[in-house]
Protein backbone atom coordinates (compact mmCIF):
# COMPACT_ATOMS: atom_id res chain seq x y z
CA UNK A 1 0.00 0.00 0.00
CA UNK A 2 1.26 3.60 -0.52
CA UNK A 3 1.64 5.65 2.10
CA UNK A 4 0.64 8.71 0.02
CA UNK A 5 -2.34 9.89 -2.05
CA UNK A 6 -1.78 10.74 -5.81
CA UNK A 7 -2.91 13.67 -6.90
CA UNK A 8 -5.78 13.29 -8.77
CA UNK A 9 -7.88 16.07 -10.92
CA UNK A 10 -11.32 15.93 -8.76
CA UNK A 11 -10.27 14.98 -5.78
CA UNK A 12 -12.48 13.28 -3.21
CA UNK A 13 -14.55 15.27 -0.92
CA UNK A 14 -17.70 14.71 0.12
CA UNK A 15 -19.48 16.68 -2.33
CA UNK A 16 -17.38 15.06 -5.10
CA UNK A 17 -18.30 11.52 -3.58
CA UNK A 18 -21.88 12.52 -3.70
CA UNK A 19 -21.67 13.36 -7.30
CA UNK A 20 -20.05 10.16 -8.07
CA UNK A 21 -22.59 8.48 -6.43
CA UNK A 22 -25.49 10.69 -8.33
CA UNK A 23 -23.46 10.38 -11.75
CA UNK A 24 -23.31 6.55 -11.22
CA UNK A 25 -27.16 6.31 -10.63
CA UNK A 26 -27.24 8.12 -14.24
CA UNK A 27 -24.90 5.27 -15.75
CA UNK A 28 -26.31 2.21 -13.92
CA UNK A 29 -28.50 0.83 -16.76
CA UNK A 30 -25.27 1.15 -19.21
CA UNK A 31 -23.14 -0.08 -16.89
CA UNK A 32 -25.04 -3.04 -15.76
CA UNK A 33 -25.65 -3.90 -19.90
CA UNK A 34 -21.67 -3.23 -20.77
CA UNK A 35 -20.52 -5.73 -17.66
CA UNK A 36 -23.42 -8.52 -18.45
CA UNK A 37 -22.25 -8.41 -22.16
CA UNK A 38 -18.38 -8.63 -21.36
CA UNK A 39 -19.29 -12.11 -19.74
CA UNK A 40 -19.56 -10.90 -15.59
CA UNK A 41 -20.87 -13.90 -14.28
CA UNK A 42 -22.12 -15.68 -10.74
CA UNK A 43 -18.82 -16.92 -9.13
CA UNK A 44 -16.19 -14.58 -10.67
CA UNK A 45 -13.25 -12.86 -8.61
CA UNK A 46 -13.28 -9.31 -9.93
CA UNK A 47 -10.80 -6.06 -9.44
CA UNK A 48 -12.68 -2.92 -10.07
CA UNK A 49 -10.12 -0.44 -10.81
CA UNK A 50 -10.85 3.21 -9.49
CA UNK A 51 -14.08 2.34 -7.56
CA UNK A 52 -14.03 5.48 -6.10
CA UNK A 53 -17.39 5.51 -4.11
CA UNK A 54 -17.88 1.75 -5.31
CA UNK A 55 -20.76 1.71 -7.33
CA UNK A 56 -19.07 0.26 -10.03
CA UNK A 57 -17.93 -3.00 -6.95
CA UNK A 58 -21.44 -2.76 -5.78
CA UNK A 59 -22.73 -3.47 -9.58
CA UNK A 60 -20.09 -6.05 -10.32
CA UNK A 61 -21.26 -7.65 -6.37
CA UNK A 62 -24.68 -8.67 -7.53
CA UNK A 63 -23.51 -10.40 -11.09
CA UNK A 64 -20.89 -12.38 -9.40
CA UNK A 65 -23.60 -13.10 -6.41
CA UNK A 66 -22.46 -14.58 -2.87
CA UNK A 67 -19.97 -17.14 -4.75
CA UNK A 68 -17.99 -14.88 -6.55
CA UNK A 69 -16.12 -11.26 -5.12
CA UNK A 70 -15.28 -8.20 -5.84
CA UNK A 71 -11.57 -5.71 -4.85
CA UNK A 72 -12.49 -2.20 -5.16
CA UNK A 73 -8.95 -0.17 -5.26
CA UNK A 74 -8.05 3.24 -4.80
CA UNK A 75 -6.16 5.36 -3.88
CA UNK A 76 -7.57 7.40 -1.92
CA UNK A 77 -8.43 6.56 1.83
CA UNK A 78 -11.43 8.87 1.59
CA UNK A 79 -13.20 7.55 -1.12
CA UNK A 80 -12.81 4.29 0.11
CA UNK A 81 -14.07 4.91 3.90
CA UNK A 82 -17.19 6.55 1.98
CA UNK A 83 -17.74 3.47 -0.25
CA UNK A 84 -17.15 0.85 2.87
CA UNK A 85 -19.97 2.62 4.45
CA UNK A 86 -22.40 2.31 1.65
CA UNK A 87 -21.56 -1.23 0.68
CA UNK A 88 -22.34 -2.05 4.80
CA UNK A 89 -25.13 0.01 3.78
CA UNK A 90 -26.33 -2.64 1.24
CA UNK A 91 -25.73 -5.33 3.28
CA UNK A 92 -22.99 -6.31 0.41
CA UNK A 93 -20.40 -9.46 1.86
CA UNK A 94 -18.66 -9.87 -1.08
CA UNK A 95 -16.86 -6.70 -1.58
CA UNK A 96 -13.64 -5.83 -0.11
CA UNK A 97 -11.75 -2.99 -0.49
CA UNK A 98 -7.94 -2.33 -1.14
CA UNK A 99 -6.26 1.05 -0.50
CA UNK A 100 -3.18 1.38 -3.40
CA UNK A 101 -2.28 3.78 -6.25
CA UNK A 102 -2.94 1.68 -9.64
CA UNK A 103 0.82 1.63 -11.03
CA UNK A 104 1.93 0.17 -7.45
CA UNK A 105 -0.41 -2.62 -6.43
CA UNK A 106 0.27 -5.97 -7.11
CA UNK A 107 -2.99 -8.06 -6.76
CA UNK A 108 -2.66 -11.45 -4.32
CA UNK A 109 -3.41 -14.01 -7.04
CA UNK A 110 -5.18 -14.37 -10.43
CA UNK A 111 -8.48 -13.17 -11.31
CA UNK A 112 -11.46 -13.78 -13.65
CA UNK A 113 -11.38 -10.19 -14.56
CA UNK A 114 -11.02 -6.72 -14.17
CA UNK A 115 -12.58 -3.65 -14.36
CA UNK A 116 -12.50 -0.05 -14.46
CA UNK A 117 -15.11 2.97 -14.97
CA UNK A 118 -14.09 6.42 -15.50
CA UNK A 119 -10.41 5.24 -13.95
CA UNK A 120 -7.64 5.16 -17.40
CA UNK A 121 -8.79 8.88 -18.18
CA UNK A 122 -6.62 9.90 -15.52
CA UNK A 123 -3.45 7.42 -16.04
CA UNK A 124 -0.66 8.89 -17.77
CA UNK A 125 -0.88 5.53 -19.85
CA UNK A 126 -3.70 3.43 -20.15
CA UNK A 127 -2.48 0.92 -22.22
CA UNK A 128 0.46 0.28 -19.63
CA UNK A 129 -2.26 -0.02 -16.58
CA UNK A 130 -4.34 -2.53 -19.01
CA UNK A 131 -1.34 -4.42 -20.08
CA UNK A 132 -0.49 -5.00 -16.00
CA UNK A 133 -4.09 -5.47 -14.98
CA UNK A 134 -4.74 -8.25 -17.76
CA UNK A 135 -1.42 -9.86 -16.43
CA UNK A 136 -3.83 -10.80 -13.31
CA UNK A 137 -6.28 -12.26 -15.20
CA UNK A 138 -6.80 -16.01 -16.02
CA UNK A 139 -6.72 -17.25 -19.33
CA UNK A 140 -10.07 -16.86 -20.84
CA UNK A 141 -11.17 -14.33 -18.60
CA UNK A 142 -11.84 -10.30 -19.04
CA UNK A 143 -10.73 -7.07 -19.32
CA UNK A 144 -13.72 -4.61 -19.06
CA UNK A 145 -13.29 -0.53 -19.38
CA UNK A 146 -15.72 2.05 -19.65
CA UNK A 147 -15.01 5.54 -20.23
CA UNK A 148 -16.85 8.92 -21.41
CA UNK A 149 -16.63 10.38 -24.62
CA UNK A 150 -17.78 13.56 -23.86
CA UNK A 151 -17.96 15.85 -27.14
CA UNK A 152 -21.17 14.76 -27.96
CA UNK A 153 -22.94 15.91 -23.71
CA UNK A 154 -25.26 18.92 -24.07
CA UNK A 155 -28.54 20.05 -25.59
CA UNK A 156 -29.58 18.88 -28.93
CA UNK A 157 -28.94 21.51 -30.57
CA UNK A 158 -27.12 23.35 -28.60
CA UNK A 159 -27.70 26.64 -27.32
CA UNK A 160 -24.91 29.04 -27.24
CA UNK A 161 -25.11 28.30 -23.32
CA UNK A 162 -24.78 24.73 -23.24
CA UNK A 163 -22.19 24.88 -25.69
CA UNK A 164 -20.01 26.93 -23.57
CA UNK A 165 -20.77 24.71 -20.73
CA UNK A 166 -19.55 21.27 -22.78
CA UNK A 167 -16.48 23.03 -23.79
CA UNK A 168 -15.98 24.22 -20.36
CA UNK A 169 -15.88 20.71 -18.81
CA UNK A 170 -13.91 19.35 -21.90
CA UNK A 171 -11.35 22.07 -22.11
CA UNK A 172 -10.70 21.76 -18.65
CA UNK A 173 -9.80 18.32 -18.73
CA UNK A 174 -7.38 18.97 -21.86
CA UNK A 175 -5.81 21.81 -20.11
CA UNK A 176 -5.23 19.29 -17.24
CA UNK A 177 -3.35 17.08 -19.72
CA UNK A 178 -6.39 14.55 -19.69
CA UNK A 179 -8.07 13.09 -22.91
CA UNK A 180 -11.99 13.94 -23.01
CA UNK A 181 -12.22 11.75 -25.52
CA UNK A 182 -10.67 8.68 -24.73
CA UNK A 183 -13.54 6.39 -24.82
CA UNK A 184 -14.07 6.69 -27.97
CA UNK A 185 -9.93 5.36 -28.34
CA UNK A 186 -10.82 2.35 -25.97
CA UNK A 187 -10.29 -0.04 -28.95
CA UNK A 188 -6.72 0.87 -29.55
CA UNK A 189 -5.79 1.51 -26.05
CA UNK A 190 -7.07 -1.99 -25.95
CA UNK A 191 -4.84 -3.04 -28.61
CA UNK A 192 -2.16 -1.25 -27.59
CA UNK A 193 -2.28 -3.22 -24.19
CA UNK A 194 -2.10 -6.10 -26.26
CA UNK A 195 -5.68 -6.81 -26.37
CA UNK A 196 -6.79 -6.97 -29.86
CA UNK A 197 -10.17 -7.35 -31.23
CA UNK A 198 -12.03 -5.83 -28.17
CA UNK A 199 -15.54 -5.01 -28.87
CA UNK A 200 -16.40 -1.44 -28.42
CA UNK A 201 -20.11 0.02 -28.13
CA UNK A 202 -21.02 3.45 -26.78
CA UNK A 203 -24.53 3.54 -24.82
CA UNK A 204 -25.99 6.78 -23.13
CA UNK A 205 -29.76 7.93 -22.20
CA UNK A 206 -31.32 10.98 -23.55
CA UNK A 207 -33.17 13.31 -20.84
CA UNK A 208 -36.15 15.09 -21.50
CA UNK A 209 -36.78 19.33 -20.35
CA UNK A 210 -37.80 19.48 -16.77
CA UNK A 211 -35.76 16.19 -15.44
CA UNK A 212 -32.59 17.42 -13.26
CA UNK A 213 -30.44 14.70 -15.47
CA UNK A 214 -28.27 17.74 -17.63
CA UNK A 215 -28.27 20.64 -15.18
CA UNK A 216 -26.90 18.38 -12.08
CA UNK A 217 -24.24 16.97 -14.11
CA UNK A 218 -23.09 19.96 -15.81
CA UNK A 219 -23.09 21.91 -12.05
CA UNK A 220 -21.62 19.05 -10.11
CA UNK A 221 -18.89 18.45 -12.54
CA UNK A 222 -18.15 22.65 -12.55
CA UNK A 223 -18.34 22.55 -9.29
CA UNK A 224 -15.63 20.20 -9.20
CA UNK A 225 -13.74 21.69 -11.78
CA UNK A 226 -13.77 25.58 -10.82
CA UNK A 227 -10.54 26.00 -10.02
CA UNK A 228 -9.10 24.39 -13.35
CA UNK A 229 -11.18 26.75 -15.15
CA UNK A 230 -9.80 30.06 -12.89
CA UNK A 231 -6.59 28.29 -12.88
CA UNK A 232 -6.37 27.76 -17.15
CA UNK A 233 -8.11 31.31 -17.68
CA UNK A 234 -10.94 29.56 -19.19
CA UNK A 235 -13.23 31.61 -17.04
CA UNK A 236 -13.70 33.57 -14.20
CA UNK A 237 -15.99 32.65 -10.93
CA UNK A 238 -18.05 35.55 -12.27
CA UNK A 239 -18.42 34.03 -15.42
CA UNK A 240 -19.93 30.42 -13.89
CA UNK A 241 -21.64 31.21 -11.51
CA UNK A 242 -21.38 28.00 -9.87
CA UNK A 243 -24.45 28.57 -7.06
CA UNK A 244 -26.89 29.15 -10.38
CA UNK A 245 -25.52 27.41 -12.97
CA UNK A 246 -27.67 24.16 -12.85
CA UNK A 247 -30.74 26.12 -12.47
CA UNK A 248 -30.10 28.19 -15.23
CA UNK A 249 -29.40 24.99 -17.54
CA UNK A 250 -32.74 23.56 -16.19
CA UNK A 251 -34.49 26.89 -17.06
CA UNK A 252 -32.81 26.66 -20.36
CA UNK A 253 -33.46 23.01 -21.17
CA UNK A 254 -37.36 23.94 -20.25
CA UNK A 255 -37.72 27.16 -22.51
CA UNK A 256 -35.90 25.73 -25.28
CA UNK A 257 -37.42 22.23 -24.82
CA UNK A 258 -34.61 20.08 -26.03
CA UNK A 259 -33.50 16.98 -25.20
CA UNK A 260 -30.20 16.53 -22.78
CA UNK A 261 -27.84 14.59 -24.10
CA UNK A 262 -24.52 12.94 -21.72
CA UNK A 263 -21.54 12.24 -22.73
CA UNK A 264 -21.56 8.42 -23.71
CA UNK A 265 -20.25 5.64 -22.11
CA UNK A 266 -18.31 3.96 -23.76
CA UNK A 267 -17.59 0.65 -22.57
CA UNK A 268 -14.91 -2.00 -24.01
CA UNK A 269 -13.90 -5.44 -23.49
CA UNK A 270 -11.39 -8.07 -24.82
CA UNK A 271 -10.89 -11.96 -23.36
CA UNK A 272 -7.28 -12.60 -22.36
CA UNK A 273 -5.94 -15.02 -24.59
CA UNK A 274 -5.24 -19.02 -23.36
CA UNK A 275 -2.46 -20.07 -24.26
C1 LIG B 1 -14.06 9.63 -11.63
S1 LIG B 1 -13.77 8.56 -10.29
C2 LIG B 1 -14.64 7.09 -10.84
C3 LIG B 1 -15.10 6.22 -9.71
C4 LIG B 1 -15.86 4.96 -10.13
N1 LIG B 1 -15.04 4.07 -10.92
C5 LIG B 1 -17.12 5.29 -10.89
O1 LIG B 1 -17.16 5.10 -12.10
O2 LIG B 1 -18.07 5.77 -10.25
C6 LIG B 1 -12.08 8.05 -10.48
C7 LIG B 1 -11.51 7.29 -9.26
O3 LIG B 1 -10.24 6.77 -9.64
C8 LIG B 1 -9.33 6.93 -8.57
N2 LIG B 1 -7.97 6.98 -9.13
C9 LIG B 1 -7.48 7.86 -10.04
N3 LIG B 1 -6.18 7.58 -10.30
C10 LIG B 1 -5.86 6.50 -9.53
C11 LIG B 1 -4.67 5.74 -9.34
N4 LIG B 1 -3.54 6.04 -10.00
N5 LIG B 1 -4.69 4.70 -8.48
C12 LIG B 1 -5.83 4.37 -7.81
N6 LIG B 1 -6.98 5.07 -7.93
C13 LIG B 1 -7.00 6.11 -8.79
C14 LIG B 1 -9.74 8.24 -7.92
O4 LIG B 1 -9.28 8.32 -6.58
C15 LIG B 1 -11.26 8.18 -8.04
O5 LIG B 1 -11.84 7.61 -6.90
Amino acid sequence: MTTTETPYLLGSEPEELRRLEEQAAALAPATRAILALAGIRPGMRVLDLGTGAGDVAFEVARLVGPSGSVVGIDQSSKALRWAAGRCAEQGLTNVSFVHDDLHEMRPAGEVDAVVGRLVLLYAPDPAAVLRKYAGYVRPGGVVVSMEYEMSVAGLLPPTPFSERVAFWITESFRRSGLDPGLGARLGTVFAEAGLAGATVLGLQGYSAPGTLTGSRMAAGVLRTLLPVLTRTGLATTEDVGIETLGQRFFDEQVETGRMFRPPTLVGAWARVGES
